[in-house]
């Protein structure tokens, strides 16, 4: 059994260290405590029923920043200019196109879909209707004689595994109970809203402003606006450069020759660092001796590939190596990398005689058997690699 260690400390200490100076956004600076509660909240949340106070709606409060903060930042566009490579590949990758404004107008083909998904606990049953400008869900209970109507406004998800709706109107916002998931082609629960979750309205999870903020959060590069009322038309929508830089305006009018500010958020030099960074948004790792950290069981551990990372002999004994961008280029999607490269960076710890090798004496495949595919969702088709690296990635442990 893995034990909290050295790498994991520093980290920790890293975190209060770092909480002054990523101030990009509230969210990255927000305690580690909310940070960790964003864990817990996400995509699996259990909405509406908290007692006080909400957990997601202290998530989403902690990304909440006035109108006009927007101001110190250059948005991801203006960057292409000088910074062609990184922009092209970003432009290409999930993170450019992770939440969508659905346009008057704008109809998108997956609500044509003839399928319907089915609560038979709860007897609703749900069906898709596009046309005239609409993207509907339309959930009918009662056996037909109660019928309600979500209209989408807000897509999540670039479509790499699965695409979430929100309907917005004066009072809020509501997640709707079914989502798109593209790799399957097919419509099916929301992760966490299936048959048998606790149960709110037939349409989905009713969100107040301040809880919605939590999707947008994580989703954005600002988010503005108040607890109340969110500024969706200031806010920067996506996961831009600037939530990883930092505020850039400054940098932007410097470089151009109009000013002398530089990158708000210093570079990042170590893995800690980077494992803070990322795992703003991809979960914050907690106590490797947490058996079910965070509440996630071991199905679910794949979905958060900090908390699980940290639990590896890779990690723990790279002390402060290893972190997200080993394997990872943060400007390119999985899809861009060939799973070779993915290799190579195993091989360069794992090849030579005075490090250790595979016993099984395999050259190649590394991720299919050391980090495969998990389903995180029952069987709701989303799968994800599991990042806790062990000899047998299938024994419980
Ligand atoms: C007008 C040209 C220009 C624009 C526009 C520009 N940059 Fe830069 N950037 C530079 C130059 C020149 C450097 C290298 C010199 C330096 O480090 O200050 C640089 C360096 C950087 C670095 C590396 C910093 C380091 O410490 O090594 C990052 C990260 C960066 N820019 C991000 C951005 C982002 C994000 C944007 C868009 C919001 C952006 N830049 C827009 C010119 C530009
Ligand atoms: C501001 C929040 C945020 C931060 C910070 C962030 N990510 Fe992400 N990341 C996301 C979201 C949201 C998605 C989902 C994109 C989608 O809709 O498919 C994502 C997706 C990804 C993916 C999946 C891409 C794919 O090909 O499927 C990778 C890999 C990734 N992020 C790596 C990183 C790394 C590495 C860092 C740190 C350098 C990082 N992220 C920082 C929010 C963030
Ligand atoms: C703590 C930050 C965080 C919060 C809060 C959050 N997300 Fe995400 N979301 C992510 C990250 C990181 C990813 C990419 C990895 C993953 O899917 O877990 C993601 C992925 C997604 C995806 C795409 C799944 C995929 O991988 O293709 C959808 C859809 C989504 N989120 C919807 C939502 C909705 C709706 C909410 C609000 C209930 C929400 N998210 C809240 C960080 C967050
Ligand atoms: C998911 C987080 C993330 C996003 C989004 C992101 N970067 Fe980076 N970028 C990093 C990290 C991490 C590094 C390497 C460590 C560091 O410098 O902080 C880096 C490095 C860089 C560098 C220095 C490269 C070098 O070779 O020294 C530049 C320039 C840069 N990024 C520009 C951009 C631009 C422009 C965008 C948007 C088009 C962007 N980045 C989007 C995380 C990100
Ligand atoms: C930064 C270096 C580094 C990288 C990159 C790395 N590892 Fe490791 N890994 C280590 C170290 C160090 C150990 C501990 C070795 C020891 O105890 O002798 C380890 C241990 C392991 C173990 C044994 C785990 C156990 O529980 O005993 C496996 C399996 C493994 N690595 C596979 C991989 C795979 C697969 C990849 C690529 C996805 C990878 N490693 C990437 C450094 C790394
Ligand atoms: C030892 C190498 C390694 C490290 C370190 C690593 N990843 Fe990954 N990651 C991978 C591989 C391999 C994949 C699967 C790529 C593919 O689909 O071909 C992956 C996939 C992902 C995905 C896509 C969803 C999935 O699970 O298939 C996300 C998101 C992600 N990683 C985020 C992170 C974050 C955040 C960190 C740091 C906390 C991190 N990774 C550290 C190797 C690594
Ligand atoms: C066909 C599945 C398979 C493939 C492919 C594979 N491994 Fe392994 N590997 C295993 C198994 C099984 C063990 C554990 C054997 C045991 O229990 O001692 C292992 C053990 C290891 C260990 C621990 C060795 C030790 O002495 O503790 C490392 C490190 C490792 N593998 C790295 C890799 C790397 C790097 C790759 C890719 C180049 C890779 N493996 C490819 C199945 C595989």
């Amino acid at each position: 059994m893995v034990k909290t260690n050295f790498t994991l400390q520093q980290l920790n200490g890293r975190l209060k260290s770092l909480k002054n100076s990523l101030v990009t956004r509230t969210g990255i600076a927000a305690s580690v405590v909310v940070v960790l509660v964003a864990a817990s909240v996400c995509y699996f949340s259990v909405n509406g029923t908290f007692d006080v106070p909400d957990p997601q709606e202290m998530v989403g409060v902690s990304w909440i920043k006035p109108v006009g903060s927007e101001a110190a930042f250059a948005g991801s566009k203006t960057c292409a200019d000088c910074h062609a490579r990184e922009s092209r590949s970003y432009f290409a990758s999930p993170h450019s196109r992770t939440l969508h404004r659905i346009a008057a107008g704008e109809e998108r083909p997956e609500f044509a879909a003839k399928q319907t998904v089915t609560d038979d606990l709860n007897g609703v049953r749900y069906s898709l209707r596009k046309g005239e400008g609409k993207n509907q869900v339309v959930a009918a209970s009662g056996g037909g004689a109660n019928t309600e109507v979500g209209e989408a406004r807000w897509v999540f998800g670039s479509g790499t595994r699965a695409r979430t709706y929100l309907t917005q109107n004066d009072s809020g916002f509501l997640q709707l109970r079914v989502t798109y998931y593209p790799p399957a082609k097919m419509w099916n629960f929301t992760p966490g809203s299936g048959p048998g979750a606790p149960y709110h309205e037939a349409l989905g999870d009713p969100y107040s402003p301040a809880q919605a903020a939590a999707c947008f959060g994580c989703h954005t590069t600002v988010l503005t606006g108040t607890r109340k009322s969110l500024d969706l038309t200031h806010s920067l929508l996506n996961v831009g450069c600037e939530s990883c830089h930092g505020a850039a305006r400054n940098h932007v009018d410097s470089a151009t020759g109009d000013g002398a500010g530089q990158l708000v958020t210093p570079r990042l030099h170590n893995g800690p660092q980077i494992m803070q960074l990322c795992s703003s948004c991809h979960r914050m790792p907690v106590a490797t001796d947490d058996a079910k950290p965070m509440g996630a069981s071991e199905s679910q551990l794949a979905r958060f590939p900090g908390v699980a990372l940290v639990r590896s002999r890779c990690f723990i004994a790279s002390a402060g190596k290893l972190s997200c961008i080993t394997c990872h280029n943060p400007h390119q999607s999985t899809e861009q990398q060939k799973p070779s490269s993915f290799e190579s960076k195993c091989l360069s710890c794992h090849s030579t005689a005075h490090q250790t090798t595979c016993s099984e004496g395999k050259k190649s495949g590394c991720i299919n058997c050391h980090m495969p595919q998990e389903s995180v969702a029952g069987r709701l088709p989303l799968r994800f690699h599991n990042h806790w690296i062990r000899k047998d990635p299938f024994e419980m442990t």
